[in-house]
C-alpha cells in the first residue's frame, strides 16, 4: 500500500519567497526514496521545508486596512436593505403619544376633534379607523364633546361589523340579531361579550386611540379584549 508524507511540513519557497502549495510538493526536486524490500510498495516523498524571509512577509497592517475597506464597502448597501426591510414588519401608522393610534376618518385622514364636531352632532356614533386598523365608533356625547373611549365595532359573537341604529339608540349585529346598547355593553345574544373599548384622547388636536387595560366601566369587569 502506497504512503505518502510530506516532512517536515509542506511549507516550500518559490523563487520569489513566496508559499506556494503547488510548488511546495514540487520543489526542491522532491526526493523520491524506495525503501527497502518491505517498503517496496511505500513511497515517500521528501520535500525541503524553507522559511518565508523576513522581509518578504506580507504587511499585516496593509491587510487589516484592506479587510475593514471591504468591511465597509460591504456594509453599506447591507444597511441599505436591512433598514427598509425591517420597516416592513413595523406596524403603520400610529405617530400617537404613549403608543396610541390617531384615528382616521373614511377617506384615511386623520381626525382633527374640532373639525369633527363641527360635523358630528350631539349622540353621533360614526366609524373611524382605530387600533390595528380596527373599525372603531367615535362617540359624540349629549353636550357635543367627544367621548373619552371609542367603540371597537367587531361584533363578539363571529366578528361582524356592528352598525349603529340611531332610531333604536343601539348597536345592532345584522348577521345573528346581537344588540349592545349605546355604549357598547351586550343586551342581547347571541354574542357573548361587550364590544371592545379603546381610550379616545386628543394628543395635538387630533384623535388619538389608546388601549384600554383598565376596568370595563360599563360591566365592571376586567376587559376581556387586553
Ligand atoms: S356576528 Fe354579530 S350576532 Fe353573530
Amino acid at each position: 500500500m502506497a504512503s505518502i508524507s510530506a516532512t517536515p511540513s509542506q511549507l516550500c519557497s518559490s523563487k520569489s519567497g513566496i508559499f506556494n502549495p503547488c510548488q511546495a510538493l514540487m520543489c526542491k526536486a522532491a526526493k523520491i526514496q524506495f525503501l527497502g524490500k518491505e517498503k517496496e510498495r511505500g513511497l515517500r516523498v521528501a520535500c525541503q521545508a524553507t522559511s518565508i524571509p523576513a522581509d518578504r512577509v506580507p504587511d499585516m497592517g496593509k491587510r487589516q486596512l484592506m479587510n475593514l475597506l471591504l468591511l465597509g464597502a460591504l456594509s453599506l448597501p447591507a444597511t441599505t436593505m436591512l433598514v427598509p426591510y425591517a420597516a416592513f414588519f413595523v406596524p403603520p401608522g400610529s405617530g400617537g403619544a404613549g403608543g396610541g393610534t390617531v384615528a382616521k376618518d373614511a377617506v384615511g385622514n386623520d381626525v382633527i376633534a374640532e373639525e369633527w364636531l363641527k360635523t358630528h352632532g350631539p349622540g353621533d356614533r360614526t366609524l373611524t379607523q382605530g387600533l390595528k386598523g380596527d373599525p372603531t365608533y367615535l362617540v359624540v356625547e349629549m353636550d357635543r364633546s367627544l367621548a373619552t373611549y371609542g367603540i371597537n365595532a367587531v361584533c363578539t359573537h363571529l366578528g361582524c361589523v356592528v352598525p349603529w341604529n340611531a332610531a333604536e339608540n343601539k348597536f345592532i349585529c345584522p348577521c345573528h340579531g346581537s344588540q349592545y346598547n349605546n355604549q357598547g355593553k351586550v343586551v342581547r345574544g347571541p354574542a357573548p361579550l361587550s364590544l371592545a373599548l379603546a381610550h379616545a384622547d386628543i394628543d395635538d388636536g387630533k384623535v388619538v386611540f389608546v388601549p384600554w387595560v383598565e376596568t370595563d366601566f360599563r360591566t365592571g369587569d376586567a376587559p376581556w379584549w387586553a
